[in-house]
């Protein structure tokens, strides 16, 4: 498995992914907001013999880094590819300077959440009816307090 930054010609792959990963109640990324976050924030990807098998989407604030989707395809779930791909993508922030990490998430999103309190994210706020659907979020955030990573 490879990760690396995600590239412009990694779009339509990214792309067909995030359908799988989200319907449309779920606001999946469009064509266009891909290859915008791949020029303006940070994208990477776990590729597995050519074939993206997941991606993390974290976006650049003046103040803090927010992990803005991630998501892992069908058949390559529970092999911890989401929580490596956290984990070069959260090194590398590091190196950039950044302190405070933030996401929103569905509060029913177990399987998310957990993975979320597994890297260190705490539930900080309820948002409620965060989502368009009327769906509660928690507010969650990890502080790097200058551990070894
Ligand atoms: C959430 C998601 C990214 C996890 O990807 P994954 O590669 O399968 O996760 P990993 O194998 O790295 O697991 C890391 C941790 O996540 C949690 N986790 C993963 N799968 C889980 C499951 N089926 N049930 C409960 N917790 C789970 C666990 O804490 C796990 O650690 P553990 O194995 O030591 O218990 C994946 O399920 C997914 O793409 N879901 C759909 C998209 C989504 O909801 N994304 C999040 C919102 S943007």
């Amino acid at each position: 498995m490879i990760i690396r930054k995600a590239e412009t010609s990694d779009v339509s792959k990214l792309y067909t992914l995030e359908k799988e990963l989200f319907s449309i109640k779920n606001y999946p990324l469009s064509r266009g907001s891909f290859a915008y976050h791949v020029r303006n924030n940070l994208l990477y990807i776990a590729e597995i013999d050519g074939n993206i098998a997941g991606y993390v989407l974290v976006l650049i604030k003046r103040t803090n880094a927010k992990l803005y989707s991630i998501g892992i395809s069908k058949e390559y779930r529970g092999k911890k590819i989401a929580e490596k791909l956290w984990k070069v993508i959260y090194k590398d922030l590091i190196s950039l300077d950044f302190k405070l990490f933030i996401l929103e998430v569905r509060i029913y999103n177990e399987v998310a959440i957990s993975l979320y309190k597994k890297v260190g994210f705490n539930v900080v706020k309820v948002l409620k009816s965060f989502y368009r659907d009327g769906c509660d979020a928690y507010l969650m955030e990890l502080e790097y307090a200058g551990e070894t990573l």
